[in-house]
């Protein structure tokens, strides 16, 4: 698939990374914006708060499927939306779907060395799974369907869970994981 991704950080790049890996066209745009015509899915992976700037830098991005990566940490959605992934909805009018950010970028290196393959969490709309389904399984995670766009809200609200298991418990959990013999 020809795949543009906005923002080249942890996420952005890293995905790009694991999907040139599997045999896809990668484009990858930075703030400076660019024409994603051509591609045949998007995924925006910008901070939170630079949603609306990053996709106002964009241009063909009308009525494509896109994927949004990003989280709110400390930012509220735009104006007038309840989620980041609704808001590019209003922006794109194509297929759209909320994926990829309930994992860390830290581990997309040692994905493969998962005894399972790890799920991934996506919300979206019908019309994108197919694309959406097929891009986690190409970046080796088991997608994991979590309803539709309207609970992307709650899939960007999760990531305080997440941060929470992280401060909290996941000391042990990551000894147990990866014990310091292994490492
Ligand atoms: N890190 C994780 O493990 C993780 C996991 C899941 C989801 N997320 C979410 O994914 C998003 C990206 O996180 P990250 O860790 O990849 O951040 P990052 O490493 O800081 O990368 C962010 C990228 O977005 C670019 N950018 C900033 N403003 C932009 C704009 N207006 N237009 C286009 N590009 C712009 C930055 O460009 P410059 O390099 O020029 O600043 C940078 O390349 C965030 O919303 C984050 O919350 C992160």
């Amino acid at each position: 698939m020809k795949i543009a991704v906005i923002g080249r950080g942890n996420v952005g790049g890293g995905l790009a990374d694991l999907w040139e890996g599997a045999g896809h066209e990668l484009q990858r745009i930075g703030r400076e914006g660019g024409d994603v015509s051509e591609a045949e899915a998007v995924v925006v992976a910008v901070p939170g708060g630079a949603i609306a700037e990053a996709l106002a830098n964009v241009r063909g991005v009308e009525g494509k499927t896109v994927i949004d990566a990003t989280n709110r940490v400390g930012v509220e959605p735009p104006e007038g939306f309840s989620s980041n992934a609704e808001y590019v909805k209003s922006r794109t009018n194509g297929p759209t779907a909320k994926s990829f950010n309930i994992n860390f970028a830290s581990l997309y290196g040692r994905i493969g060395e998962a005894s399972s393959r790890p799920g991934n969490l996506w919300c979206g709309e019908d019309e994108a799974r197919q694309d959406v389904e097929r891009l986690n399984r190409d970046a080796g995670y088991e997608p994991v369907y979590a309803g539709p766009l309207e609970n992307a809200s709650a899939q960007e609200d999760f990531i305080k869970l997440v941060f929470g298991i992280v401060q909290g418990d996941m000391g042990p959990f990551l000894y147990r994981m990866a014990p310091p013999d292994r490492l």
